[in-house]
């Protein structure tokens, strides 16, 4: 028979993974609560029209990388392919703005993106991510780019670079649009076919396309930067100058405008060298226009996204697997019969307990114990039944003693609050 595996890009994470793939999230957790974001969760299945609407029709991302069926006749739904506009989605369809001025959620869960599997890039794949939705200050730019750069000292990761731009409000973006295409005008045959598809409908993206010759082509045209209305140009000088002041590096880098049509104003990416090709560990930045866009009231918004498998790929966090507490070796059914009752009562008081049930050798069990990393150690048999005792070993000693069956009980109970 055909032995069915995971799909490509989709993979299983195994328990001794969990371990530091949990701590990373209980650690993310806390950081979100110091910063006030509560936590929602959203469908992984939306309605298609969701992504079009929002990140855009021709985006990558919608364009190719949608997981998307149709349900029924007429109903295309796909899996979510980010995690922003379906936060948006929740917050208009639940009225949250008549509720809350502003809005700060986090999430944590899979995406879905029909991508070339490499390292580091999945079709399944796990973000981290928030989102503040209800204000313009640029201290909630700072506040969120503040915010992943704690997320990432909590979980261990140095020696990433942020790098940051603004791409300005849809006024600025159109002058720019206008311009750029002016001055690509003559020169559209040397880009790239993507590029060239993008001179058409995602204008934008040519700047921060990775082949070499749009590179250079787009090298002698000045920055967006430089066209900026005055608000926006005053927004992005507060932005830097509050990151500045509370102590975190940046370069600004005219190449970022983000793969989502979303964004307006502050863009960000945390970028890592030890990633390889896909070296950006988080993205985010401001979309003024988006929940408007989307039928809302107009409120300016702010996030970001982590990618859960490469913070794995490179955090230091060595999380301590938690230690069993006791393990009972036992011999014959009658030491099993004792045991098992101990072992139901000590787990039911929260002891982490454990017993083998593949009938082997003391050795053997000895050994799984050892795996286990159990604290303790009760070795029951016939013979220690018979005298009316078992044998309670200390693995971090390796001391042991005998305890009288009567006082078992008590004596394994108060073994653990103490020491555990
Ligand atoms: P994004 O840049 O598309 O932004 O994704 C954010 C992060 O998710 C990336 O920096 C990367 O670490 C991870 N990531 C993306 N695609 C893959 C993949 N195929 N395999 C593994 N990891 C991946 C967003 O998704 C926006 N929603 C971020 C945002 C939130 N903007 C505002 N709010």
């Amino acid at each position: 028979m055909l032995r069915i595996k995971t799909l490509p890009g989709m993979e299983d994470i195994l328990p001794e993974q969990m371990v530091k793939w949990q701590a990373i999230e209980r650690k993310a957790r806390e950081v979100f609560l110091v910063y006030g974001y509560s936590e929602i969760r959203t469908p992984l299945l939306e309605d298609a029209m969701l992504f079009s609407q929002s990140v855009g029709e021709e985006t990558d991302i919608v364009k190719k990388q949608m997981f998307s069926f149709l349900i029924g006749k007429d109903k295309r739904v796909c899996l979510r392919p980010e995690g922003t506009a379906p936060v948006v989605r929740a917050y208009l369809q639940h009225s949250v703005f008549r509720r809350q001025g502003l809005v700060k959620y986090y999430y944590l869960g899979a995406m879905f993106r029909y991508e070339r599997p490499q390292k580091g890039r999945k079709r399944q794949f796990y973000q981290i991510g928030a989102e503040a939705i209800g204000s313009n200050s640029p201290y909630l730019d700072a506040e969120i780019i503040y915010l992943v750069n704690n997320l990432l000292q909590a979980v261990a990761i140095d020696g990433y670079q942020i790098r940051l731009n603004s791409i300005g409000c849809l006024d600025c973006q159109a002058n720019y649009k206008h311009l750029l295409r002016d001055y690509l005008r003559d020169k559209k045959d040397l880009l790239c076919p993507d590029c060239q598809c993008r001179a058409e409908t995602n204008l934008l993206r040519i700047l921060d396309c990775k082949n070499k010759q749009c590179r250079e082509i787009i090298r002698s045209f000045p920055p967006i930067l430089d066209y900026l209305c005055a608000k926006c140009k005053e927004h992005f000088a507060k932005v830097k100058r509050i990151l500045t002041e509370i102590g975190i590096n940046y370069v600004i880098d005219a190449h970022i405008v983000r793969g989502l049509d979303y964004y307006t104003n502050t863009v960000f990416e945390f970028i890592h060298p030890e990633l390889g090709s896909q070296n950006a560990l988080a993205g985010g930045g401001r979309y003024n226009n988006l929940i408007e866009q989307m039928g809302g009231e107009k409120q300016p918004a702010v996030g970001f996204s982590l990618g859960m498998e490469r913070m794995m790929a490179i955090s230091r966090l060595e999380p301590q697997v938690l230690p069993l507490h006791i393990f009972f070796a036992l011999m014959g059914e009658r030491a099993y019969d004792w045991g098992y009752k101990m072992l139901a009562h000590l787990r039911s008081k929260g002891i982490s307990s454990e017993i083998d049930y593949q009938n082997r050798s003391l050795k053997s069990q000895l050994r799984k114990a050892n795996r286990l990393k159990a604290k303790f150690v009760v070795i029951a048999g016939e013979k220690e039944l018979n005298k009316g005792k078992i044998i309670l070993r200390d693995m971090r000693k390796q001391e042991q003693r005998e305890i009288n069956l009567e006082k078992a009980e008590a004596e394994l109970c108060a073994l653990i609050p103490a020491d555990s």
